[in-house]
């Protein structure tokens, strides 16, 4: 069976695909619902101007493919499993292109390159350390741990991710910033700082991209929990450039992908954000419309946005008093 994804083909052993789900039974792993993961990163790939891309969990290569045609890069494929590196010969050969492939753990990898995408099942932390190490400036990763991540379980969370959090009514924001945390440690025992350069959450992962630049590490103690990193979760200028970039193309969830960088672009850099509906029955009040809310708030002369983790969340540094006051008009 062959798929079109972005301008990549893909040819798949023939077993059933559904829109959502991974193809199961194989070890050639390809999940329709990353499609919007991986247009992203070709966008994010082109913005930044990447030149070599180290896909270090390629499974059927779609992502490097796509990275090669739709951004440009040079890429190197890995996966430690033996039908995957055919697949990616295969699907190479589909594309007409020509790349090195290689078959082996990720962690005994000696290829580095200015982009490393660590893209595991479940969760990426035993490949951070090393991510680091074969990165020359950029990693990308993909988390899909995320009932640990957004605070399901504080104890797997400490084990995993060196901080403990619980569920909070910004839970998302909360596990994008543990993630963030726990590169900021790992590059730290590195002797290197990192900077997030867009951090979000889909469905089922969270994803974030970082450079390693001399940057300021910014974490805090969360009341409770633990530290979580404090810093802004995206750079505007990248954002912007990928956006410009997406807007000169035709490709399937173009409307997904330019709706979430413009809400990040609006986005203000306060921590954490209030639910409206919770905010509704606290106040025992009906809920305005989250636009008029904002526009309330900024005419207060406070910050405040949408935020791209919740639908229905307000990110603002006006107090619960002004919140209030705002929310009755
Ligand atoms: C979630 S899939 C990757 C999906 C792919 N990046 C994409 O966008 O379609 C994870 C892949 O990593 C491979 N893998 C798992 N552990 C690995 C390791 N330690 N080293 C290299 N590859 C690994 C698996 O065989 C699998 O193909």
């Amino acid at each position: 069976m062959i798929l079109e994804e972005g301008e990549a083909l893909i040819s798949l052993p023939r077993i059933p695909v559904t829109s959502k789900g991974p193809a199961k039974r194989s070890k050639i792993f390809y999940n329709p619902a990353m499609r919007n993961n991986r247009s992203i990163c070709t966008l994010v790939c082109r913005a930044l101007g990447i030149k070599s891309f180290l896909d270090g969990f390629a499974a059927t290569g779609v992502r490097g493919i796509r990275v090669i045609k739709e951004a440009g890069s040079e890429v190197i494929f890995n996966d430690c499993e033996r039908e995957a590196f055919f697949a990616i010969k295969k699907n190479l050969e589909l594309n007409s292109i020509e790349a090195d492939v290689l078959n082996e753990d990720f962690c005994a990898l000696k290829n580095s390159a200015e982009l490393c995408d660590i893209d595991p099942f479940g969760t990426p932390e035993p490949f951070l350390s090393k991510g680091l190490e074969l990165s020359e400036r950029f990693l990308a990763v993909t988390a899909t741990d995320t009932a640990v991540l957004f605070g399901s379980n504080a104890k797997k969370c400490y084990e995993r991710y060196g901080t403990k959090v619980k569920k909070v009514s910004w839970s998302k924001e909360l596990g994008a910033r543990v993630l963030c945390y726990t590169v900021a440690e790992k590059a730290k025992a590195l002797g290197k700082r990192v900077k997030p350069l867009f951090v979000y959450a889909e469905d089922h992962y969270l994803r974030g991209y970082f450079e390693i630049c001399d940057c300021e590490e910014e974490i805090t103690q969360i009341d409770g929990m633990g530290p979580i990193w404090s810093g802004k979760l995206n750079d505007k200028e990248i954002l912007k450039k990928a956006l410009e970039i997406s807007k000169k193309k035709e490709y399937a969830g173009k409307n997904f992908v330019e709706k979430l960088f413009l809400k990040a672009l609006d986005e203000v850099d306060t921590i954490g954000y209030y639910d409206v509906d919770c905010l509704s029955s606290k106040f025992r009040s009906e809920e305005p419309k989250l636009q008029v809310l904002v526009e309330r708030l900024q005419e207060q002369g406070f910050q405040a946005s949408r935020t791209i983790f919740s639908p229905k969340g307000i990110k603002t540094d006006a107090p619960l008093n002004e919140l209030e006051r705002a929310f009755e008009g």
